[in-house]
């Protein structure tokens, strides 16, 4: 079965078609960076507005690239969340245009929970696995079950790592997104200059906080009181190690509690998903860990359609093939299926 998926849940407007789940037929993504550079992060009505300019075009593209006509597809996919309201609404308006149109099943899937179905698109995976999503817009570590039966461990209660790194380079003069930048002046910089401290939220082991962090970055850059956009106190010969401070105490963070929850709920394998991990400092790190872990495969780190598909695949399947109603919602905040 070739199923199109559908991502618009950010400032990413992607399709691809996969078959069977797995294999990846053709994906076009067009990243909406030039719009939102400027504001040092996404700006919602810009980035619906994009969506909507280029949904269909990509749509005719991918089944061009593909070779396919619509009569080939048997599913579409799309995100509805979670993501920013009125671009959810773009995408899923466009599957169930197009669902109804084509006279084709259509299926909303959890964008969360395709991130980390993305590593296991080429991967053989063994479960109970700990799943750790560390992306822009979220931070996440979930015991998983099987797929589709999740338990959540820890969550961040302010920003997630992806964000902090966009704040951060923000207060360096880097621009959007932070995090590749952050990664490549923390290469210059010594981390042990600048021995920034990880948060920690009291009572809750598995939680994560970045804001505590972040503001910690600031003040040593622009001195006590100073907003985000002051000029920087120390001089620009400071920055890789500001950054390479930061960059060690926010993916440490990430990867002493990923350590410490494989053991704590007996988990065979770490799977990871989210655009934080095409970080190689990240990758290093983790490479202490007992058990296997991997990553999403090269172009399915970052938001994609591909990852869609293929978890909407595996959806459809365990729903008996059924399609989902056209009176599915967008949902800005929707949890995974957890098991409590
Ligand atoms: O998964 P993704 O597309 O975002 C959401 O779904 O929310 O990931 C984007 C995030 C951005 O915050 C970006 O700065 C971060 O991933 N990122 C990185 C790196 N590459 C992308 N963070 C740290 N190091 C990187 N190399
Ligand atoms: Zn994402």
């Amino acid at each position: 079965m070739k199923v199109l998926g559908i991502e618009s849940t950010c400032d990413e407007t992607a399709v691809a078609i996969v078959e069977d789940g797995k294999t990846i037929v053709a994906q076009t993504i067009a990243s909406q960076i030039d719009v939102h550079t400027r504001y040092g992060g996404v700006y919602p009505e810009l980035a619906c507005r994009r969506h909507f300019d280029i949904l269909f075009p990509l749509i005719e593209q991918t089944l061009k690239k593909a070779n396919l006509k619509k009569d080939d597809i048997g599913l579409i996919a799309v995100a509805h969340g979670p993501g920013l309201i009125g671009a959810l609404l773009m995408g899923l308006s466009a599957a169930k245009g197009l669902a109804y149109a084509w006279g084709c099943p259509f299926v909303g899937v959890n964008h969360v929970e395709a991130h980390l179905y993305a590593a296991m698109m080429d991967q053989e995976v063994e479960f109970p696995a700990l799943g750790v999503v560390v992306s822009g817009g979220h931070t996440l570590l979930v015991k998983i079950h099987e797929l589709g039966t999740y338990e959540q461990i820890g969550s961040t209660v302010d920003d997630a790592v992806g964000e902090a790194f966009d704040k951060v380079a923000v207060m360096l003069g880097l621009p959007y997104p932070g995090g590749p930048e952050i990664e490549k002046l923390a290469l210059m910089g010594d981390p042990k200059k600048y021995p920034f401290k990880h948060g920690v939220v009291k009572g809750r082991p598995w939680d994560f906080s970045f804001s505590g962090l972040k503001t910690n970055v600031l003040y040593t850059l622009k001195g006590q009181n100073c907003d985000r956009k002051a000029p920087s106190v120390l001089p620009d010969s400071e920055k890789p190690h500001i950054a390479a401070g930061f960059q060690e105490a926010a993916l440490g963070d990430v990867v002493k509690k990923t350590l410490a929850a494989v053991d704590a709920f007996d988990c065979k394998m770490i799977i990871l998903g989210g655009g934080v991990t095409q970080n190689n400092r990240l990758k290093e790190l983790l490479k202490k860990a007992r058990v296997p872990v991997i990553f999403p495969p090269k172009g399915l780190s970052l938001d994609n359609a591909a990852m869609i598909a293929g978890l909407g695949y595996q959806l459809f399947h365990r729903k008996g093939q059924k399609s989902d109603s056209f009176d599915l919602e967008p949902l800005p905040r929707i949890p995974l299926n957890l098991i409590h």
